[in-house]
């Protein structure tokens, strides 16, 4: 079965003098254990439908369906339970909790979303921040460690609570290339060893080579997905 199916998705942004349309009629599934990315440039709808997929917002016509779940569904309780439990989320920009060290923002979520006890919250950031490269940084604070590091840290923490769905928006916006790549090649490490879903959103033509399923987003529709090896016109 597919991790996701969207169905005629669309948004539309209503303000007093215009709609926006984000998104227009998408029609896609995901299979589980995929590395994907939302190609197109900026205003195209990437981050829209990342908000959609990751329960942060609804569509406003068609069905979109995550781990079996019909999110436009749920209400704004069932939303958080449902984010929780199986999805994880790197930011454009870190979004790491500046006073607590590496190993407490990799800890964050296992004491806010999940009840994890002390002694197995210890082992699996532990486990985390070797599979990331970062074991003997943990005490550190995010202003004493880079961009790609920050990074690292951030697909650690993503992890951590062992989602099916990692969501990634323009996750290397804000790297040099070198790094860039490097981080995409430890998403796709992670997704390989772990078998968890991941979907990057960026406009950086470049690294997008590293998805292995491709989806290109132009006004808000989708134009076309590419499968390694092979191109269909959407
Ligand atoms: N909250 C909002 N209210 C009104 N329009 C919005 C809002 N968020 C995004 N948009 C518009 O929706 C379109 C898609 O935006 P977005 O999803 O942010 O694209 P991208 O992430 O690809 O840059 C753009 O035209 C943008 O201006
Ligand atoms: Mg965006």
């Amino acid at each position: 079965m597919a991790l996701i199916t969207a169905s005629g998705v669309s948004k539309e942004y209503r303000t007093e003098e215009v709609t926006v349309h984000a998104l227009r009629e998408l029609h896609f599934e995901i299979e589980p254990a995929s590395f994907v990315s939302f190609v197109g440039p900026s205003g195209s709808g990437k981050t829209t439908l990342l908000n959609l997929l990751g329960c942060l917002d609804k569509p406003t016509a068609g069905t979109l369906s995550v781990a079996g779940t019909e999110v436009a569904a749920l209400n704004r309780k069932e939303s958080a339970a449902f984010r929780g439990k199986h999805l994880g989320f790197i930011f454009q920009d870190f979004n790491m909790i500046s006073v607590l060290t590496v190993y407490e923002n990799i800890e964050y979520p296992l004491i806010m979303v999940q009840n994890v006890a002390p002694r197995e919250r210890r082992e699996r950031i532990a486990r985390m921040l070797a599979a990331v490269g970062m074991a003997d940084q943990g005490g550190k604070y995010p202003h004493q460690i880079s961009g790609g590091q920050k990074q690292r840290v951030a697909i650690a923490r993503a992890l951590v609570t062992n989602p099916a769905l990692v969501l990634a928006d323009e996750p290397t916006a804000n790297l040099d290339s070198q790094t860039a790549y490097a981080v995409i090649g430890l998403m796709k490490k992670m997704r390989d060893e772990m078998g968890t879903t991941f979907i990057f959103s960026t406009h950086d033509t470049k690294i997008v080579g590293e998805a292995e399923v491709l989806f290109r987003l132009v006004d808000g529709r989708l134009a076309e997905k590419e499968v390694k090896g092979g191109t269909t016109h959407a």
